[in-house]
């Protein structure tokens, strides 16, 4: 099934990006209807249009959460896409939005990716955060959305090692890779089998980063 989609976004939208050039090379069964910013001046939205979307923004400053939210349903509602996809979307959801796209089987049609192996490190600096923190393993997570925040069932994670030189910039964009690669796979695998598909696959993925030599190199750094 071809897959409907809105795409939410705060800023640069490099996964908008990637789901764009996925469809566009058609590894990716689906049409976008619309990007929509809470910022006017994302440059996701100049983005978006060179790809020939639509795009519409409201900004939230001065709107109280509500108003805002019936705003952007003004938008969505006759548009009636399958999902709402969360592209770098720096805002919560109320319930009462999520509601609007509850699917017969419970779940709401809104999806999330997010910087971190969830539950670990929600919030919006997950990569800053698992860095300072000094994991050895970190990655990312695509995951339906529920009223909590970065919180939901998980459809799919990526790992990925931290190798002993990394910065924080480079830690980050391995797995910012990871992120356009996973999405839209995920959206795929939603378009060709339904969401119900990850309740019976294993939804983790290791990444072929060093994870291993990394450990070794790490552990010889600790004397006992
Ligand atoms: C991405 O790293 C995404 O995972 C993160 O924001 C970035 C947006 O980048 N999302 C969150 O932190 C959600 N809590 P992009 O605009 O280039 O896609």
């Amino acid at each position: 099934m071809s897959l409907t989609l809105a795409i939410l976004v705060s800023g640069r939208g490099s996964n908008m990006t990637a789901i764009l050039q996925a469809i566009a090379e058609r590894r990716l069964d689906a049409e976008v209807k619309i990007v929509f910013s809470n910022n006017a001046d994302a440059p996701a939205l100049a983005t978006a249009r060179g790809y020939s979307i639509a795009t519409a923004s409201i900004p939230h400053k001065g709107l109280p959460r509500e108003a805002h939210e019936e705003k952007l349903l003004e938008v969505l509602r006759p548009l009636e896409v399958d999902f709402v996809v969360l592209a770098g979307y720096m805002r919560i959801l109320s319930p009462r939005f999520l509601r609007e796209f509850k699917h017969e089987q419970g779940y709401f049609r809104v999806i999330n990716i997010h910087p971190s192996l969830l539950p670990a490190f929600p919030g919006a600096h997950g990569y800053e955060e698992a860095f300072e923190y000094g994991v050895r393993v970190s990655g990312i997570t695509v995951h339906l959305v529920d009223e909590r925040v970065d919180h939901g069932p998980i459809l799919a994670q990526m790992a990925f090692g931290r190798l002993s030189d990394d910065t924080l910039e480079s830690f980050k964009s391995r797995g910012l890779k990871l992120e356009h690669k996973l999405f839209p796979e995920v959206l795929q695998n939603i378009a060709r089998n339904g969401v119900q598909y990850f309740q019976r696959t294993t939804s983790v993925v290791a990444h072929d980063s060093p994870v291993a030599s990394d450990l070794a190199t790490a552990s010889k750094g600790v004397t006992a």
